[in-house]
């Protein structure tokens, strides 16, 4: 194996950033580096058109958006939040860090995604929130998620940190809920120098409170500029220019300009990016297709995969090798990093000091002991697609 192919297949980087990048951030250094300013704007409206929502709000990193959905929905003590336990930390940790109580809804053992089906029965009149995460770039059945929460009046949150240009039915992920949240985390399908997030909504209200929040709840008032709103009763002016007032004690979760200068080149990439992670994940297909025991991804009726990871189940009874020991020679034999996202979250002691058992979630547990992630991302060329190939099926005993 070459030093090149060796190095697409030990590292997982999401993107890749070339020359456009490296100009838009020298152009924001000479403006002298600002905070959110022009640039963010420019990301957010930008990030807005491209899902389909009225409103964007950019933001320090994928759970600072979730986090600030479920403020902005005004979750607390009392209220109830369900997620998938198939996921990162982030989706379950934000409910529980905001005092309300979270519960796991089991997961489909196809696509991975939560199960619809099970989600009415873990309902209570306190559910205020739904957290489906669109699993590896795949989306969830969002139709059947929102008839249940139209039917109970929770809000519907997606994490769509793993599916940035995905779609559903058309409909682009980000527009599905009642908010969008993204990570633009170095590993994810685009990203913003290492940390990023981005919160998407049709919601003015929602909205408004969420562009709030992320930014210690300032207003200012006065009579210019157009930054300023006049409230002449709550603030008599005088003489006085401008007055800042904060309406509740709020966040900072700002993103600088030099992240958004270099988010709104990403996004123009994006497609172009997403389009090599799915002809990489059909190569695969096609090298895997048929050898025992390897269980390939589903693509759903009606999605557009984006292939964030690319996620394969190995039965250790046919394919004659367990998922450990598959990560251990895939690693120490062939030189290929394979990821084993996630361990299901109630297993976690984040989440078993909270009272959750191991049992609880079969399907998410089943799941976990069969299934691992595969090196994808844009870097990874045809050569070493082959290679992984080649290297699964010389693994393979059966
Ligand atoms: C499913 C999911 N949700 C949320 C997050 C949180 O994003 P961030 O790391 O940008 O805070 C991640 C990050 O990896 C993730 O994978």
């Amino acid at each position: 194996m070459s030093p090149e192919i060796r190095f697409e297949l030990e590292n997982k980087f999401g993107s890749i950033y070339g020359e456009e990048e490296e100009r838009a951030i020298v152009e924001v250094l000479r403006q002298n580096a600002p905070t959110s300013g022009n640039a963010c704007v420019a990301f957010e409206e930008a990030f807005a058109a491209y899902c389909g929502t009225s409103h964007a709000r950019a933001c320090s990193n994928g759970t600072a958006a979730l986090f600030l959905s479920l403020v902005g929905l005004g979750v607390g003590p009392g209220d109830r939040v369900l997620t998938t336990p198939m996921t990162w930390i982030a989706t379950g940790a934000v409910g529980v860090t905001l005092g309300a109580e979270v519960d796991f809804v089991d997961i489909d053992s196809v696509t991975y995604n939560l199960d619809p089906g099970q989600l009415r029965e873990k309902l209570t009149p306190n559910t205020k929130a739904v957290i489906p995460v669109h699993l590896y770039g795949q989306c969830c059945d969002m139709d059947a998620i929102d008839a249940l929460a139209k039917e109970h009046g929770f809000a519907v949150v997606e994490d769509a940190a793993h599916a940035l240009g995905a779609e559903y039915h058309g409909r682009k992920a980000g527009s599905l809920g009642a908010t969008g949240c993204f990570s633009f985390h170095e590993q994810k399908n685009m990203s913003t120098l290492g940390e990023g997030g981005m919160i998407t909504t049709n919601d003015p209200d929602l909205f408004e409170r969420i562009a709030l929040y992320r930014s210690h709840c300032t207003r200012v008032y006065g009579k210019s500029t157009k930054y300023c709103q006049l409230d002449e009763e709550k603030f008599p002016q005088g003489k006085r220019f401008w007055w800042q007032d904060f309406d509740d004690c709020g966040y900072n979760f700002r993103m600088t300009d030099i992240q958004a200068a270099v988010g709104l080149i990403q996004l123009r990439k994006l497609d172009e990016l997403n389009a090599r992670r799915i002809a990489i994940a059909e190569r695969l297909n096609e090298g895997l297709r048929g050898v025992p025991g390897l269980t390939l991804p589903t693509v759903a009726e009606g999605r557009k995969h984006v292939y964030h990871l690319y996620p394969l189940q190995i039965d250790p009874d046919v394919y004659g090798v367990t998922k450990d020991d598959f990560v251990h020679r895939m690693l120490h034999e062939r030189g290929i990093k394979v990821g084993t996202h996630y361990i299901p979250l109630h297993w976690s002691t984040a989440f078993q000091k909270r009272g959750f058992k191991r049992g609880q979630f079969p399907v998410a547990e089943q799941v976990f002991e069969r299934l691992v992630t595969l090196p994808s991302h844009p870097r990874l060329t045809d050569e070493g697609v082959d290679y992984m190939i080649e290297s699964i099926k010389a693994i393979c005993k059966c």
